[in-house]
């Protein structure tokens, strides 16, 4: 298959590097002129573990390209993957589609024969719809088949997510679509993974749906965190508890800071207003976002509390400021709210993350940045873990303790326990663990 994806970004340059390494012919496409001469030099833009060398292997086989160039390559491709941004419209939360449709626009004046044009975006409800009208409209003659199928991957494990997914949503109209998507799917359809193919609405639903419930197990888990603290109980073995129900699932039930990213904090936004404009407004998860956001202030304060109360001129230390670990990313992550709430309260905070801080550097203002978890501390009279990178989970606590000024560990990931950080010397507070009952 001859395949163009239009957006090498996140999920567009995934899925693409995957589907080549798949064996098909793939060109990336991005109107961002230096980010496809760096795809050329073989430099990847965004921090994604085993992607630089499977762009590279794939590039060397001939079967992955990049360019500017959306006619050439729409003209001779069999199937044109839409993978372009869908943030979250300022002011009313609704997804921005005009990237989408810009696209379909260009993609429209572009193709020769029949070709299927596939949305990966996360798009509301009827986008698909939107998208068949406006090729229709640019170009009556083209002999096209809209499809949805949206992308679960995770971050900072994106390559295995798309490798080996739980299942693969296909949603068409147009029953010549099936034979072609079966045909890019063909080494994942092999290895047994479902492919469900629906409507291209439920389609494009599902993904809202996934997300929005993924992002509202997660503040379930948080509230009962937020419970446990209140009547000494404690929130892993609940998760345990719970998850050993098969009806339930033990992932995605591990209590911290709130949900961020990419996609949680706008994919649940953008659902609760489509509903909203349905008049079938989904309840739970326009709860779920104003829960989340409160959560991110109020992790700012347990810290304060953690601190005494009064944090006027004291000084904090961060360790991960990106929304989760293995990920340069930093959009909606918890640590720019906590950092914020700290600066208000008029403590100074120094930050340290093993990939974010250039990023970091762009939407937090006014920190000092340390070169590892370390020189963060040094002279601290506080260390908060808002992500749980692998290197800080076996922290030297009596270097620690010897370089700060107060021993005082805030643990936003419980990656600790109390009793051995507490034999060190250090106070502990964590998510939803009273300190006497920390069995697991
Ligand atoms: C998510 C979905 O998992 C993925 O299917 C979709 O395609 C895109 O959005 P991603 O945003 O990369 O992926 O990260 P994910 O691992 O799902 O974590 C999202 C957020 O939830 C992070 O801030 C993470 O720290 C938080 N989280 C996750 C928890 O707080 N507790 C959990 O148990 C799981």
């Amino acid at each position: 298959m001859r395949i163009t994806m239009i957006g090498s970004g996140y999920v567009g340059l995934v899925s693409g590097v995957c589907f080549a390494d798949f064996g098909h012919e793939v060109i990336c496409v991005d109107k961002d002129t230096s980010k496809i001469e760096a795809l050329k030099r073989g430099e990847i833009p965004i921090f994604e573990p085993g992607l630089e060398q499977l762009v590279a292997d794939n590039v060397r086989a001939g079967r992955l390209s990049f360019t500017t160039d959306v006619e050439t390559s729409v003209a001779a491709s069999d199937v044109v993957f839409i993978a372009v941004g869908t943030p979250s419209r300022r002011g009313d939360g609704h997804a921005d589609l005009s990237y989408v449709y810009a696209a379909a626009r260009e993609i429209a004046e572009h193709v020769k024969d029949f070709t299927v044009i596939v949305t990966k975006s996360t798009v509301p409800v009827g986008t698909g719809d939107e998208v068949e009208r406006i090729v229709r409209e640019t170009n009556p003659q083209a002999d096209v088949a809209v499809v949805s199928n949206p992308e679960f991957l995770r971050e900072g494990a994106a390559i295995e997510d798309f490798k080996r997914p739980d299942r693969i949503v296909i949603g068409l109209n147009d029953e010549r679509a099936r034979g072609v998507m079966t045909e890019v799917y063909r080494p994942l359809y092999l290895n047994q993974a479902p492919l469900l193919f629906t409507s291209r609405r439920t389609s494009e639903l599902i993904k809202y749906a996934a997300n929005a419930f993924l992002a509202m197990k997660i503040t379930f888990i948080n509230e009962m965190a937020d419970l446990c603290e209140k009547v000494g109980a404690n929130v892993q073995e609940v998760s345990r508890g719970i998850g050993l129900d098969g009806r339930i699932g033990s992932k995605f039930l591990h209590a911290g800071p709130g949900y961020g990213g990419s996609c949680f904090p706008k994919d649940t936004l953008a659902l609760a207003k489509t509903a909203q404009d349905y008049d079938s407004p989904v309840r739970l998860i326009e709860t779920t976002v104003s829960i989340n956001d409160n959560r991110k202030r109020a992790m700012g304060r347990k810290v304060v509390t953690a601190m005494g109360g009064d944090i006027r001129g004291k000084s904090v230390a961060v360790l991960g400021l990106t929304f989760k670990p293995n990920t340069d990313d930093m959009r909606d992550s918890p640590a720019i709210s906590i950092i914020q709430t700290l600066q208000d309260a008029g403590a100074t905070v120094t930050g340290y993350d093993p990939e974010g801080m250039e990023n970091a550097r762009q939407v937090i203002d006014n920190i000092a940045y340390a070169e590892d978890a370390y020189s963060a501390a040094r002279g601290a009279d506080a260390l908060v873990i808002v992500t749980e990178w692998n290197q800080f989970r076996a922290l030297d606590f009596v270097r620690l303790k010897s370089i700060m000024k107060a021993p005082v560990l805030v643990d936003l990931r419980n990656i600790y326990r109390h009793d051995e950080v507490a034999k060190h010397g250090f106070a502990y507070t964590s998510v939803g663990r009273p300190s006497s009952d920390d069995t697991l």
